[in-house]
């Protein structure tokens, strides 16, 4: 019996993961799930954004579906005390360091971009995203105060941005591997022109790419890809890069797509282990209102189905499923435009199912 970690954390999280798992229940299949809280709903009840329980349970699961966390009240806490140290800490300690953010293009969507429909039309990119080094984890890290430099004496604060030989190959071998398996590209991001950590990423990734001569592989400096992304996103296959990068290229990438609300995302480990959310936040403004768009999270069960559980017919039907309610023209609040029928969360939910139902 597989097992599925259900955190659905705080503000939309808790409504987006219930339609879910309520998709992942309709494909009748052999798993059973337990539910923890996390992130603040977890720091209200155990004081911890990460209790012990929530953090064992993921580690002893196949999967861990993840809804969001955060909430600007808890931005007064000391840093640990913060719910994103939630999602954080599971990448640390569950070795997630390979993350997945696929920035798709719906066809019924192409107008909800901020883009020029001809850009964004047929938009197929896959972020890879180093998830747990670089400046995110690198120690020492603090305030102190500045021991040289012109301004000696006064308070300041700082991060250490690294990365280990071995923590660059596996990462680019995920990203060379993912490429065969769609456009053969990769296009490693860094800033190699000016981070030695970065001219050292790009000089370990030309290596790896050697066992990969059918990939073709680019290097484009991190400014320019932000860029390029707006310019001529279609031309981008994979796009890989560190962690901080990839943070915020990702975000970028997914608002090509007109909506944050349809990615979905996944971070897997070694041993096939992942977590899988959607690459949205808790959006606290619109929770418990019953309108978030639960598409994003009920695509990344579908991930779950293909990348932890080995499940890819039931990944496909979700994909197909979701697929056939936007031509429906169901939309929640963040896809609607005129002429097109505005859901609910739960009714979009429920239509999922139904699509899965009719499939037979
Ligand atoms: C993301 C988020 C997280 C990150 C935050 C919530 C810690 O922005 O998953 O992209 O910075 O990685
Ligand atoms: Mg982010």
């Amino acid at each position: 019996m597989m097992k599925i970690a259900v955190l659905p954390g705080d503000g939309i999280g808790t409504e987006i993961v219930a339609e879910a798992v309520k998709v992942l229940r309709a494909l009748d299949l052999p798993f059973e799930t337990e539910e923890a809280l996390v992130g603040g709903a977890a720091y209200e009840a155990h004081g911890h954004p990460l209790p012990d329980a929530t953090l064992k349970l993921a580690q002893e699961a196949d999967a861990v579906l993840f809804g969001a966390v955060g909430d600007w009240k808890y931005d007064k806490l000391e840093r640990a005390l913060r719910p994103e140290q939630a999602i954080l800490g599971l990448r640390k300690h569950l070795e997630l360091f390979a993350n997945f953010r696929p920035a798709i293009c719906y066809e019924e969507l192409t107008h909800a971009s901020s883009l020029k429909p001809e850009l964004v039309a047929g938009l197929d990119i896959l972020i890879i995203r180093e998830l747990t080094g670089d400046i995110y984890f690198g120690q020492p890290r603090g305030r102190r105060t500045s021991p040289d430099g012109p301004f000696a004496g006064q308070p300041e604060a700082f991060d250490t941005m690294r990365y280990s030989r071995p923590e660059i190959e596996r990462i680019a071998h995920v990203a060379f591997q993912a490429a065969r398996k769609r456009g053969k590209k990769v296009t490693s991001v860094d800033k190699a022109n000016v981070l030695e950590t970065f001219q050292f990423w790009k000089d370990v990734v030309t290596e790896v790419h050697a066992q990969y001569p059918d990939v073709e592989l680019e290097h484009m400096y991190v400014d320019n890809a932000a860029m390029q992304l707006v310019k001529a996103p279609k031309k981008f296959d994979v796009l890989f890069t560190g962690n901080m990068f990839g943070d915020i290229l990702s975000d970028e990438a997914a608002m090509l797509t007109g909506s944050i609300g349809m990615l979905p995302s996944a971070s897997l480990n070694a041993r096939g282990q992942g977590l899988y959310e959607p690459s949205h936040g808790s959006a606290p403004d619109i929770a418990g209102k019953g309108v978030a768009n639960p598409l994003a999270t009920i695509l990344s069960a579908a991930m779950m189905l293909r990348f932890s559980l080995n499940q890819e017919a039931a990944a496909a039907r979700i994909e197909a499923a979701v697929k056939s309610v936007l031509a429906q023209n169901l939309r929640t609040a963040d896809i609607y435009s005129e002429g097109t029928t505005k859901v609910g969360t739960k009714e979009m939910g429920d239509a999922v199912v139904a699509r899965l139902k009719a499939q037979g």
